[in-house]
């Protein structure tokens, strides 16, 4: 192992991430009581530009007046991008006005680390102004080209800023921004060989792993295919994401399974690490279970599963 090691900045369950526009506050209620692990409450792209303004204002109520936390919900609000006129204000009103009960803020189509260095900056300043006590972490949605080149950067220079937490790969904003040849969000080209989002989510979700963040799956378009979803989610799961977004309420339920580490999983992985602790008792490093050799990078795979398990027991 390598003598540097990055820490992770916050340990949170993330299986499922409801989206819910700010602009139809009739659905706040509901994702309240929805299950999710996260509910991002979006000012960006589900927004219209005429309802931007009364959108930041409903957000901001539903944080104050929504007991999110005592739901089991990481409450999140995607802000606008740093190319409009918004993403100023929505910073500023967030943190004054609910910065003691958000909990995360996620900004959309990061291009290089200067736009979390941006965010980073602002947050510092207002929650010394505000006299915070809780530390609003930042996510970053992996979304543009350009976002995708810099993403190794990003990674890095955000954990070390010490607010970054997740990245997020934003499969339809990234189809468009390299031109892939689709209009469905999510789902696999019959034309092309394979899962074309292959290369691009192994990418960000390795350069999450090696700087200490979470990786999380974004939106699958079809709500009619809970068996196109639920591919698309475990084809990320495969890759090291641990958690996929859901745009409409019957995609939580398939996320969270997904997510979830079946009990026999866990078994086996609790059936591996008391193995190598049998086998270390007799001085040695190795193992066999079931006919297969185990080893030390079994013990950590395995261990990557009951502690996830746990995370989510605890959380439950
Ligand atoms: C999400 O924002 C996406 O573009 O997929
Ligand atoms: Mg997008």
């Amino acid at each position: 192992m390598s003598h540097t090691l990055f820490e992770a900045n916050a340990q949170r369950v993330q299986r499922c991430e409801l989206a819910v526009p700010g602009s139809s506050p009739g659905m706040f209620e509901k994702a309240l009581n929805s299950g999710a692990d996260f509910v991002f409450l979006d000012l960006e792209d589900a927004v219209a530009p005429d309802d931007k303004l009364q959108a930041r204002k409903n957000v901001i109520e539903a944080i104050n007046d929504l007991d999110w936390e005592g739901h089991g919900i990481t409450i999140s609000v995607r802000i606008n991008g740093l190319d409009t006129q918004y993403m100023v204000r929505d910073v500023v009103d967030l943190l004054e006005q609910c910065g003691e009960k958000l909990r995360t803020i996620l900004i959309p189509k990061v291009g290089v680390y200067g736009d979390v260095y941006m965010v980073e900056a602002m947050v510092n300043q207002l929650e010394m102004q505000e006299g915070l006590k809780n530390r609003v972490g930042i996510e970053c949605l992996i979304e543009t080209a350009l976002g995708m080149a810099n993403v190794e950067d990003i990674a890095k220079e955000g954990a070390l800023g010490g607010r970054l937490e997740a990245l997020h790969f934003g499969v339809a904003d990234f189809a468009a921004s390299v031109r892939a040849r689709t209009v469905n969000i999510g789902g696999l080209n019959p034309d092309y060989p394979g899962d074309q989002w292959h290369a691009a989510i192994a990418r960000m979700t390795t350069a999450c792993r090696a700087f200490g963040l979470r990786a999380v799956d974004g939106p699958f378009g079809d709500i009619k295919d809970p068996d196109g979803f639920k591919l698309a989610a475990k084809r990320a799961a495969a890759l090291g994401c641990e958690g996929k977004w859901a745009i409409h309420p019957s995609q939580i339920e398939l996320a969270n399974e997904v997510f979830t580490p079946p009990e026999e999983e866990v078994n086996k992985a609790r059936r591996i690490l008391e193995a190598l602790k049998e086998a270390a008792a007799q001085g040695k490093g190795a193992a066999a279970l079931d006919g297969r050799l185990i080893d030390a990078a079994s013990e950590r795979m395995a261990n990557n599963i009951v502690r996830m398990a746990e995370a989510i027991a605890t959380k439950q």
